[in-house]
């Protein structure tokens, strides 16, 4: 029995020299500490010994017993030591190295242009006026003295709603009837920035979804010269003080008379080229004195009360302003294009 003890802590011991990982340590533990070990094996048939026999073998299967397992943990410790070992020279970090550059947001070039108008009018006292993207037919164009059935309506094509009399607004002209019913008959001095919204054939210069900034002057003896102080003020502000700027009679329903502002072609001069289509000039905007009608319906007596009224369009202004020949590049989310501004 003794001697059968020496060859199994033996052939153990050997064993576990070759165990090199968490798994084959554990089938030796099973196979030599086991319930099914030789080991145990020779407790279980200790009853069957002599006397005098039986307290020596006892003593040294516990001897054995208490080997192995003391050489088992030893082997389990180092075969952990070996795998962190392992782990961290594959996974060696050189804190030398340069970082990876952090993607930072950036505003929408409309976002950005926005902003600057706002400034721009900030600082002539415009305040800014946020009205609503879903209208109706009324405030959209009857209030605005675009009578019913009148092909005036065709110069925008809406968006209907399956709501009778109800459309996503085609222009940000609305908003000056909801802010002089809401201040009437005090003067009042707003921009009205938004999204508008027609029903059109998209190209490379109309989109069906855009933004406009409207602006609305109202109060006593403001006259056609306040608009064009105004205006031009704000062309130099926006495109740079050297920019001239031209007015030209035009039509509106809502103003009377109406004028649509050109500015010199930046890119040529003057001299003509294919951004200004060889006229020398660029429009950028719609205005006029409010029509009287369009007073009357906003709260105000046009016997007492005057005012001037402008609409622009921020993607043209950015187009005209950074050379972009393609209105759709604004809203398709191209991050090459985007990433520029
Ligand atoms: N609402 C016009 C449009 O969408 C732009 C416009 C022109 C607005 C003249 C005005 C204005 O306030 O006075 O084309």
């Amino acid at each position: 029995m003794l001697d059968e003890l020496k060859k199994i802590e033996k052939k153990a011991l050997k064993a576990l020299e070759d165990a090199e990982d968490e798994a084959e340590l554990q089938s030796w533990n099973t196979a030599h500490l086991g319930r099914k070990s030789a080991l145990m094996d020779v407790f279980t048939q200790m009853s069957r010994l002599g006397k005098e026999e039986r307290p020596q073998v006892g003593r040294r299967a516990n001897e054995v017993k208490i080997a192995l397992e003391t050489a088992f943990d030893a082997r389990a410790g180092e075969i952990k030591r070996l795998v962190v070992e392992g782990s961290l020279k594959g996974e060696k970090l050189d804190v030398t190295l340069p970082g990876r550059r952090v993607k930072r947001g950036r505003l929408h070039p409309i976002t950005q242009t926005m902003r600057r108008i706002y400034n721009i009018f900030a600082e002539m006292g415009f305040q800014v006026y946020r009205s609503r993207d879903v209208e109706t037919d009324e405030y959209n164009f009857e209030l605005l003295n675009f009578p019913k059935h009148h092909p005036a309506r065709d110069m925008q094509d809406s968006f209907y709603t399956n709501k009778e009399g109800i459309i996503l607004r085609t222009h940000t002209s609305p908003g000056q009837i909801h802010a002089m019913r809401e201040f009437a008959p005090e003067p009042v001095r707003f921009i009205l920035p938004g999204m508008c919204y027609r029903y059109e054939q998209v190209t490379t210069r109309s989109e069906m979804q855009f933004t406009q900034v409207e602006g609305l002057a109202v109060g006593k003896n403001i006259t056609f010269g306040d608009l064009k102080g105004t205006l031009a003020d704000f062309a130099r502000r926006f495109f740079g003080q050297n920019v001239r700027s031209r007015f030209r009679a035009s039509y509106f329903p809502f103003t009377e008379p109406s004028a649509e502002m050109d500015i010199e072609c930046f890119v040529c001069g003057g001299d003509g080229c294919s951004v200004c289509k060889h006229t020398g000039w660029l429009e950028i905007l719609g205005s006029g004195m409010v029509h009287p009608t369009v007073l009357r319906n906003g709260g105000y007596d046009p016997k007492v009360y005057s005012g001037f009224a402008f609409g622009m369009g921020p993607e043209r202004l950015t187009m005209l302003r950074h050379g972009i020949d393609d209105i759709r590049y604004f809203w398709r989310n191209d991050m090459r294009f985007l990433e520029q501004f």
